[in-house]
C-alpha cells in the first residue's frame, strides 16, 4: 500500500510570521493524521518553518534547487544548503519553473539526481498544456517528461521519487481534471514506469494529482485507484481548507 501524501506548494506567498502561525495552527489540527504532510515553502520561510514544525508530523520542503553543490550561480540554492538546515523534500520541475524560468527536462533530471545525492526527496512535476491536451498529446507528453526526469536513477531512487501530475490548464484556474481523467493520466505515468523499471517498482511510486485541488474535490480524487494524494497550490494557503483536504 502506498502512503497518501498531501503536499502544499505555497509558491511565492507567506512571510515568515505567517508561515509560523500557519504551521502552529495546522500542527494542532493534524496531530493524529496518518497521511504524509509536506509544506513546500519559499526559501525565506524554510528555517522558521522547520523550527516551528519540529516535533510535529509536518515535513518541510523547498520549491526548487540547483543541481551543483556550490559555485558561481548567483541567486541559486543547492541541495547541501537545503539539507544542512533540515529540509527533507524539494519540488522539481514545476510547470511555472518550466514556463517562466527555462527549466527543461534536462535540468529537471540533473536536479532530481542531485536531490538524491544530497539526501532530499524530490517531488517531480509533469503535465501537459491545454494545446497539447487538445491535440491529443497528453499521454506522450507526460510519459516522456516522466521518463526523462527519472533517467539514470537506480531502483531505490525511482521508488522514492514522488511524481506530481499537474495538468497546466488546471493550475490556478479553478478547473480540475475529473477524477477519472486525472486517474487515467496517472495510470499512464505508472505504466511507463512499469514498462521501463518493472511492476514492483512502479507499484511503489507515489503519484500525486495537482491543479485546483480543494476540500470539495479532494475526496473524489483520492477514491481513485492510482491517485496517491495531492500537490495543492492556492488551497494550501488556508489552514481550514488544507486541513479538510488532508482529511480527504
Ligand atoms: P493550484 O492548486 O493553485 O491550482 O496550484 C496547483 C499547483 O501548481 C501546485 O503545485
Amino acid at each position: 500500500m502506498r502512503k497518501r501524501v498531501i503536499a502544499g506548494n505555497w509558491k511565492m506567498n507567506m512571510l515568515p510570521n505567517e508561515a509560523i502561525s500557519f504551521i502552529e495552527q495546522l500542527s494542532n489540527k493534524v496531530a493524529d493524521a496518518k497521511e504524509e504532510i509536506v509544506l513546500c515553502v519559499p526559501y525565506t520561510d524554510l528555517f522558521y518553518s522547520l523550527l516551528t514544525a519540529q516535533n510535529t508530523n509536518i515535513k518541510i520542503g523547498a520549491q526548487n534547487m540547483h543541481w551543483e553543490e556550490n559555485g558561481a550561480y548567483t541567486g541559486e540554492v543547492s541541495g547541501p544548503m537545503l539539507k544542512s538546515i533540515g529540509v527533507q523534500y524539494v519540488i522539481i520541475g514545476h510547470s511555472e519553473r518550466r514556463q517562466y524560468f527555462a527549466e527543461t527536462d534536462d535540468t529537471v533530471n540533473k536536479k532530481v539526481k542531485s536531490a538524491f545525492k544530497y539526501g532530499l526527496k524530490p517531488i517531480v512535476c509533469v503535465g501537459e498544456t491545454l494545446e497539447q491536451r487538445e491535440a491529443g498529446n497528453t499521454k506522450e507528453i507526460i510519459t516522456k517528461q516522466t521518463q526523462l526526469a527519472l533517467d539514470g536513477l537506480n531502483a531505490n531512487e525511482i521508488e522514492n521519487t514522488i511524481i506530481a501530475y499537474e495538468p497546466i490548464w488546471a493550475i490556478g484556474t479553478g478547473k480540475t481534471a475529473t477524477s477519472e481523467d486525472a486517474n487515467n493520466s496517472i495510470k499512464e505515468i505508472r505504466n511507463k514506469i512499469k514498462e521501463i523499471y518493472g511492476e514492483e517498482i512502479s507499484e511503489k511510486v507515489v503519484i500525486l494529482y495537482g491543479g485546483s485541488v480543494k476540500a470539495s474535490n479532494a475526496k473524489e480524487l483520492f477514491m481513485t485507484s492510482d491517485i496517491d494524494g495531492a500537490l495543492v497550490g492556492g488551497a494550501s494557503l488556508n489552514v481550514e481548507e488544507f486541513t479538510k483536504i488532508i482529511a480527504g
